[in-house]
């Protein structure tokens, strides 16, 4: 039961708004001892011509008699309607859905038959696995999995940066420092000591630019040599790559990355052309976008190649072919959001109507002390070291409070990856994230381990009680506080998933799983959940099952696992 939906319903007979308008304005009472829910009459006064007072009480006569199953009492204030709903008919309500629709409890059809695309991660080959690409893959994963959830068919898709300038850069800087069994036993580290060199050379020695250009032409036309050196740094880099999604959990059904589209551009550059789009400008071809007040979109460089811009035109126009998508999201930082901005209005200029289903998810940044990461100076962080990190600082922290846990590997493996992932996605995502290692691998606090431990907490009562749980639950033994706020936050799950595909924001669920857990703790320090009272225990027991399902569930949503015993 949503009974914001439910109450609107009742109100849409009475007042003039629609039920949509009306839920959007009923919110949470300020305080319990003023009800549940809220419903400022004062926007009604002037269609209704009566005072919000005189509204208010109104209201709260036909309220109390039309469904006194669900509100057990409505009250005028200073204008405001306040509801106070029925709470065992409520808990009941809320409990039955939780535990009978079980892992598809907040589920939904929605997306039936509707594809979505999710470019994420999309790292750019022979470099390392780096924080800057943490963001994306950890938010791209989170998307997917919620739209997967609402019932559409989210697919992951890896745009692999594995073709450009730097390749180039690569192949010249092998041929006069590189060893095969360099690259062979340390991978991507020395291909990124290789382009890291390349760089600091370059900064004195002018020909290594012109070698690197040579070296990409060459790639371009085809020639042997170089494209066998291409193809071997794309899979020594993909090892990487493949190990750090294994260890987060996620698969990619396509690996189509910027080379697929070599041969797709001159088509892409033609209908430019043909649509009368196309213009030359100091010997490069751009479309003009002025008008939108963007600068030119450059498709063709003057040395006649092709650019990042030209590439995900083409990409969409085959996404839009290989998926029919309902929507196509793409996930990067924000410092690229005029490239998005930019090719996505000249595919609304080439009349595609489905231009407006192109939808850029940008982030801000992750911040440590030492400041903005890059790889050209050689000062990255490697995903491998960030998470390696993270791991065992949650292991030292199961040693000193649960020496005797088995499988403390794993489990510090599951901690510290889902303290990571956690941190990230607990504001919104423009919010640049700061990296503090003791708040957020703490188990204390607003952070992931709070949550796991909250739910292994719950996991536990549940191994404890030996209760047979097919008896009759009399749930008016909820209706305390501390068990009402549980249940009124179990009741808002699905609403909040909702609100996270509408808003592409997974730090909704963050922040809905922390008051959960900590509601959640509120009950089990103030109502002891296992007792002689059997019908109290079986009832408890009930909410805490339902309570662990969820966040697990929640978690699981984000891209975190939920360990038993912590
Ligand atoms: N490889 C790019 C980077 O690391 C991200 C690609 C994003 N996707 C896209 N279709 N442009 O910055």
């Amino acid at each position: 039961m949503n009974c914001t939906r439910e109450i609107a319903k009742i109100l849409t007979q009475i007042t003039p708004l629609s039920q949509n308008e009306l839920e959007l304005f009923i919110i949470p009472a300020p305080s319990p001892d003023l009800g549940d829910w809220s419903f400022p009459c004062f926007r009604l006064s002037k269609q209704l011509k009566k005072s919000p007072t005189q509204i208010a009480i109104d209201l709260a006569v036909i309220l109390e008699k039309d469904r006194p199953e669900l509100i057990h009492k409505a009250e005028a204030v200073n204008g405001y309607l306040n509801f106070y709903l029925n709470r065992k008919a409520f808990i009941e309500s809320v409990l039955s859905a939780v535990i009978t629709q079980k892992e598809n409890y907040g589920k939904s059809d929605m997306g039936e038959g509707k594809t979505i695309p999710i470019d994420y991660s999309s790292p750019n080959i022979a470099r390392h696995f780096h924080v800057g690409h943490l963001v994306t893959t950890i938010l791209g994963h989170a998307l997917y999995n919620i739209f997967n959830f609402l019932g559409y068919r989210a697919v992951g898709v890896n745009y692999l940066g594995d073709w450009g300038t730097q390749f180039g850069k690569l192949i010249t800087a092998y041929k006069r420092w590189g060893s095969k069994e360099r690259i062979e036993t340390n991978g991507i580290d020395a291909l990124t000591e290789l382009y890291v060199r390349f760089h600091k050379e370059a900064e004195t020695d002018i020909c290594l630019n012109d070698e690197a250009r040579a070296w990409m032409l060459k790639m371009q036309e085809g020639d042997q040599e170089a494209l066998g050196l291409w193809k071997w740094f794309c899979e020594i880099s993909m090892q990487e790559y493949q190990r750090i999604y294994s260890r987060l959990g996620i698969t990619f059904e396509s690996y189509r990355g910027e080379s697929y589209y070599n041969d797709k551009l001159d088509a892409v550059v033609e209908e430019l052309r043909e649509k009368n789009l196309l213009q030359k400008s100091e010997g490069a071809m751009i479309v003009d976008l002025s008008e939108y007040k963007m600068p030119p979109c450059l498709i063709l460089r003057s040395d006649g190649g092709s650019l990042y811009t030209t590439r995900d035109i083409a990409t969409a126009l085959d996404r839009k072919q290989t998926y029919n998508f309902y929507k196509s999201l793409y996930v990067t930082a924000l410092e690229q959001n005029l490239h998005f901005a930019q090719w996505m209005k000249v595919i609304e200029l080439m009349g595609y109507e489905w231009a407006k289903d192109l939808i850029h998810i940008p982030y801000g940044m992750v911040n440590f002390e030492e400041g903005k990461l890059s790889t050209r100076h050689g000062n990255v962080i490697k995903m491998d070291d960030l998470l390696n990190e993270a791991v065992s600082r949650a292991l030292v922290i199961i040693e000193e409070k649960n020496p005797l846990l088995p499988d403390k590997e794993m489990v510090a493996e599951q901690v510290g990856i889902g303290a990571v992932i956690f941190n990230q996605l607990y504001n919104n995502r423009i919010k640049d994230v700061m990296f503090s290692w003791d708040r957020m691998i703490s188990f204390e606090g607003e952070t992931g381990p709070y949550v796991q431990y909250t739910a292994a907490r719950a996991n536990s009562v549940l191994e404890k009680s030996t209760l047979n749980l097919s008896i009759e639950i009399d749930f008016s033994l909820l209706c305390d506080d501390y068990s009402y706020d549980v249940v009124k936050l179990l009741d808002a799950f699905p609403d909040r998933i909702l609100e996270v595909a509408e808003k592409y924001e997974p730090f909704i669920i963050s922040r809905y799983l922390i008051s959960l857990a900590q509601a959640f703790n509120k009950f089990y320090h103030n109502n002891a959940i296992l007792s002689d009272d059997l019908p109290l225990s079986a009832a408890r027991t009930v909410l805490t099952r339902c309570v662990r399902n969820i966040l697990k569930c929640g978690l699981g949503l984000l891209g975190i696992s939920a360990p038993n015993k912590m």
